[in-house]
């Protein structure tokens, strides 16, 4: 029998990639599947705080087994700003255009481009929490480059690649992302 499980999220687009990588042992239920449908509040200072509030508040509340995950843009010489805060870094409206725009300006003395996506994963079972991460190392440049993907993708090349994480398209960037590292370990802990 698949093992149902609550994914806290409404992303139709996350639920797809974090759904082809656990694969048919698993039965992934959204938040609108489980009628949650109030904002869960994401003011912790931390990845790792706000995963763990998400995945809290849906177990306290609607008492499923359940994960939840966080993701941020770490770059070395901001001490690893934006970091929680990389989807409202240039303000409320969640623009990615000025969010990259931000950080370039940011850099702008700066000679060390180094950063990295983190994404941590707060899976509470049962009532018994763990967490799972999984990062990307790379870098930022200067100018937007491709049009794939979502986020800080255009200015973001990962190491070993020559190419943006938009410019090489999902296929590739699902495979070796910050994301895909930390529901593999997901995967690995539930089979
Ligand atoms: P979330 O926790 O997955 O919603 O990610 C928070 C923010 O981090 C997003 O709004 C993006 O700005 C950024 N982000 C997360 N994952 C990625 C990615 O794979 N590429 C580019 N930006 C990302």
């Amino acid at each position: 029998m698949k093992k149902q499980l609550v994914f806290a999220t409404n992303n139709k687009h996350k639920m797809e990639e974090v759904g082809d990588i656990l694969g048919d042992n698993f039965q992934l239920l959204s938040l609108k599947e489980i009628n949650c449908t109030e904002n869960i509040p994401e003011t912790a200072y931390t990845l790792e705080g706000n995963a763990l509030l998400k995945a809290r508040y849906v177990f306290q509340k609607y008492g499923y087994d359940c994960f939840a995950d966080d993701t941020g843009l770490e770059v070395f010489a901001l001490n690893n700003a934006p970091g929680v805060y990389s989807a409202r870094y240039a303000g409320k409206s969640k623009d990615p255009k000025a969010n990259m725009q931000k950080v370039l300006k940011e850099l702008a003395n700066k000679s060390d481009y180094s950063a990295r996506f983190r994404t941590v994963i707060a899976l509470i079972i049962q009532g018994k929490e763990y967490m799972f991460e999984g990062t990307v190392q790379g870098k930022l440049i200067r100018e937007e480059r491709g049009i794939a993907g979502f986020g800080y993708d255009p200015i973001f090349v990962p190491e070993g690649y020559t190419q943006t994480f938009a410019e090489m398209g999902t296929e590739i960037k699902n495979i070796i992302s910050h994301r895909a590292e930390a529901v593999n370990k997901l995967k690995q802990f539930l089979l």
